[in-house]
């Protein structure tokens, strides 16, 4: 089974990313081969800042490596060091229909925000595709938000193989429910544009005086609240927490008597607790950049040899050769 996902560079990462796809992603490298990348290109539809890139860039590598990806497990590299995945994405775009596009919920929302198109963003679910196409991939674990376009991969892959004869292994979306859309501090998905996000590896003072900065309702501590389970502190608080404190929390507050401070502070806590391992571990790795530039080099050898004979075959398929 491969097991293949993406993500792009264009900001620090946050809790979303973290439970929607980097911590399912983690613990797929357990139970089949585990193509992960870092999606420069795709970066490059909304970050037009070159510096920035590049210190982003290096920055996921070092966020996942610290959060559990596993160079012995997983293949993890740079997309732009194959651009063989561009190449694909031409063969790819001259069978997409420009209708199955114009119809995907995240192009639309990026133009519904007053972002200008560019081709690029128009297009970049044909490059997504080519990403998952390239390496015959089975399972790709994403948040909900990215599930449309694993499904415009599969009708681009139907097209292709009708047109010019089996090529390319059919994917499957694959979204952990329960961490489907993380919410952020506002009640909104949890995203880097909603300007809305708890980062994993945030400064610890100004992380708390975000999390405390949370808004809540006037009820007093002594109120019971039977919407306990709604609360955005409690629903935060059940993905770092264990499981029975989280469970605690949520009781405290059902009966009344739990103050939304002292929730607030608890939150703070367990998240802290939560990441202090792998804070530890991304020192340690910013202090051995070569260690991760060299992850990247040999993640990109070892993907290209994947790439190059599928493309290959989608060349021959094609009358390319
Ligand atoms: P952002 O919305 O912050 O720009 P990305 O689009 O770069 O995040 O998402 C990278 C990965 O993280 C994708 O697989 C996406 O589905 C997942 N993800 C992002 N935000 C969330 C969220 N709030 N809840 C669950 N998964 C998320
Ligand atoms: N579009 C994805 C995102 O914004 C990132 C991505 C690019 C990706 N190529 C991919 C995810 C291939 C899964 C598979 O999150």
């Amino acid at each position: 089974m491969r097991i293949l996902s993406g993500i792009q560079p264009s900001g620090a990462l946050h809790l979303g990313n973290y439970f929607g796809m980097m911590l399912p992603a983690i613990e797929l490298q357990e139970r089949g081969e585990a193509f992960y990348f870092i999606a420069d290109y795709h970066s490059m539809t909304s970050l037009f800042d070159p510096e920035q890139r590049r210190r982003n860039t290096l920055d996921v590598a070092i966020d996942f490596l610290a959060c559990g990806l596993d160079p012995a497990k997983s293949v993890f590299w740079k997309q732009s060091d194959l651009p063989e995945v561009t190449e694909l994405s031409w063969l790819l775009s001259t069978l997409t229909p420009m209708g199955l596009l114009e119809r995907c919920h995240s192009f639309k929302d990026k133009t519904a925000r007053g972002i200008s198109a560019s081709h690029g963003l128009f297009a970049y679910p044909v490059l997504m595709a080519a990403d998952i196409l390239l390496f015959d991939s089975n399972i790709v674990p994403v948040g909900r938000d990215q599930k449309q376009h694993v499904e415009v991969t599969r009708d681009i892959a139907i097209k292709f193989n009708e047109t010019y004869g089996a090529t390319f292994v059919m994917p499957e979306p694959q979204i952990r429910e329960s961490v489907a859309v993380v919410p952020g501090i506002d009640g909104q998905k949890m995203s880097k544009s909603y300007g809305n996000t708890i980062e994993i590896f945030g400064e610890e003072k100004a992380t708390r005086k975000r999390i405390m900065g949370i808004q809540m309702d006037s009820r007093t501590p002594q109120e019971p609240k039977p919407d306990a389970d709604k609360n955005l502190a409690i629903q935060l608080l059940k993905l770092v927490a264990p499981e029975d404190v989280g469970v605690d929390f949520e009781r405290r507050l059902r009966e009344g008597g739990l103050g939304y401070g002292d929730l607030k502070k608890g939150l703070f806590e367990h998240y802290w607790n939560h990441f202090a391992a792998a804070r530890a571990k991304r020192a340690e790795l910013a202090g051995n950049l070569d260690y991760v530039h060299q992850v990247l080099r040999d993640g990109a050898e070892r993907a290209r040899s994947v790439a190059t004979v599928v493309l290959q075959k989608a060349r021959r398929a094609s009358g390319l050769c």
